[in-house]
């Protein structure tokens, strides 16, 4: 935390990383929270992909922490992943504060930077949320289907992995990162080359960091992405 100053705001993924899909354990957190909190540093956690690690609970762990821990925290939620409100622009921002004093000065200044940079926005999308998290039935059907979304992403993360070891047990690679990491992205650590053979030659995008967005396989394309995959890293 060396060149960082008591109340400078440190950015941090509570789960499902983006861009590696690398996620702290729960004891990493505790141990992280307790180095932050020592010179009163404020955790912003940007949580956008809430229920694609493991579940709504445990994804939400880093914040819950923070908040036990007395620490201000901000969140910021995004709901176009796990409400697939992509074009609404739906989200929330929260803020724990140590008194209600600060609470009340805290508002009155993200009330003036909402005044100056939207001051209304397009209600359809909170709407949406407002009926699905307030209702049992919908909040409870939502949330199963997220944790689909989530299987699905892992079942594919999974085979993947296995068509990659089959076709590359000769070589050394490990490919036990694609089902660690979490969420819709990993980074597959194929070079600048390999992913331009990957789009060049068999029409398979990643972006040239070599994340790959694990969401945008399904049963009919997985198969032919890992053996492009496999192909590239053959050389
Ligand atoms: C961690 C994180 N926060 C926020 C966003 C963006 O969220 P929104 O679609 O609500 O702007 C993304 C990705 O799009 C993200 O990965």
């Amino acid at each position: 935390m060396k060149g960082l100053n008591k109340q400078d705001m440190l950015l941090l993924h509570p789960c499902c990383h983006n861009p590696t899909g690398v996620d702290l354990t729960q004891q990493q957190w505790d141990t992280l929270l307790k180095v932050i909190k020592q010179p009163e540093l404020i955790p912003f956690m940007d949580i956008a992909y809430q229920g694609f690690g493991e579940d709504m609970e445990s994804d939400a762990y880093a914040i819950c922490k923070a908040v036990d821990m007395g620490l201000p925290v901000f969140v910021s939620n995004s709901f176009s992943k796990n409400l697939s409100l992509y074009g609404e622009r739906v989200g929330g921002l929260s803020v724990v504060c140590p008194t209600a004093d600060e609470a009340e000065r805290v508002f009155g200044q993200l009330n003036f930077v909402v005044r100056r940079i939207y001051t209304s926005p397009p209600a359809q999308g909170g709407h949406v949320v407002d009926i699905v998290t307030n209702d049992d039935n919908l909040y409870q059907q939502w949330v199963s289907e997220v944790y689909s979304m989530r299987d699905r992403i892992k079942a594919m993360r999974l085979k993947l992995k296995s068509i990659l070891e089959a076709e590359l047990a000769d070589l050394d690679y490990d490919f036990d990162y694609i089902t660690r990491q979490n969420g819709m992205f990993s980074f597959t650590g194929l070079t600048t080359e390999q992913v331009e053979r990957l789009q060049s030659e068999f029409g398979v995008y990643l972006v040239s960091d070599s994340r790959m967005c694990m969401a945008s396989l399904n049963v009919k394309n997985v198969d032919y992405v890992a053996q492009a995959m496999a192909a590239v890293l053959k050389g």
